[in-house]
């Protein structure tokens, strides 16, 4: 905690938004978008729950697979599980103990051959070390896959002259204890498709249509950050500049 961290959950308290939502959820998402650089973003209970909603708002589901890091956390790759596909691990480059962009050509170029290719590809930046993203975009690229960035780790590291996360089609973050920032429990999903975010963030508040009534036509969950933990987040994102490295 840096120290201004209870005055913005002081201030919230006083405007008696406890419950989810309201301003300091909205300040945290737009401050994180401003200083991430990725135009759209939601706040959410955590990275886990992040990575579920940019799976679903992807259309993946039952008998899909989903290429993912072999090293990484089980956040990154449990949602697969969830929305009944299965993951199957590409493994790490020796330099970057991420994902490899050569394995990864391999594996799709067997994949494709039968016919099976997979509905999205899950690299993760380990230990605050982006993947290569250059090389794995160009591979996806190829075969029309979209990418999903595990950044749960790498908030504040560059990729080139790129912010981690900055890429793919969306890009996960985590504010758990031990992440470069924490609101003690949370997560972010970011893109720069507004479609996607807008739909996930429908599906993170029940799927509840914009009605007066209660109406769902889809099924949602309970996945928003709690107003009080978003305050906590507010100013502890740094200032990332390329100059800092
Ligand atoms: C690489 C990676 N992915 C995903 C997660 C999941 O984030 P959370 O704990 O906020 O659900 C974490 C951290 O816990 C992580 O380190």
């Amino acid at each position: 905690m840096g120290g201004e961290e209870l005055k913005f959950v002081h201030d919230a308290f006083e405007s008696n938004y406890i419950a989810p939502l309201g301003p300091q959820v909205d300040a945290f998402e737009r401050e994180f978008a401003e200083k991430v650089g990725i135009p759209y973003t939601v706040a959410l209970s955590s990275g886990t729950v992040a990575m579920h909603l940019a799976l679903k708002s992807l259309g993946v589901g039952p008998g899909d697979e989903v290429f993912a890091s072999t090293l990484t956390f089980i956040g990154s790759v449990s949602p697969i599980i969830f929305q009944g596909a299965s993951p199957v691990f590409i493994d790490a480059d020796r330099s970057t103990w991420n994902m490899d962009p050569n394995l990864l050509a391999d594996e799709l170029k067997l994949h494709s051959a039968k016919g099976n290719l997979p509905k999205a590809v899950i690299p993760t930046d380990l230990y605050g070390q982006c993947a290569d993203y250059d090389q794995i975009q160009k591979i996806c690229d190829s075969y029309n896959i979209p990418i999903i960035i595990d950044a749960a780790e790498s908030l504040g590291a560059k990729y080139k002259n790129r912010n981690a996360g900055a890429a793919g089609c969306a890009s996960i973050f985590s504010f758990n204890g031990n992440k470069i920032i924490t609101t003690s429990g949370g997560g972010m999903l970011a893109s720069n498709d507004k479609k996607l975010i807008d739909h996930a963030r429908k599906l993170s508040q029940q799927a509840r249509e914009p009605l007066p009534h209660y109406e769902h036509t889809e099924i949602g969950y309970n996945y928003r950050m709690s107003n009080i933990l978003a305050a906590s987040g507010i100013n502890s994102i740094p200032e990332i500049l390329p100059s800092a490295f």
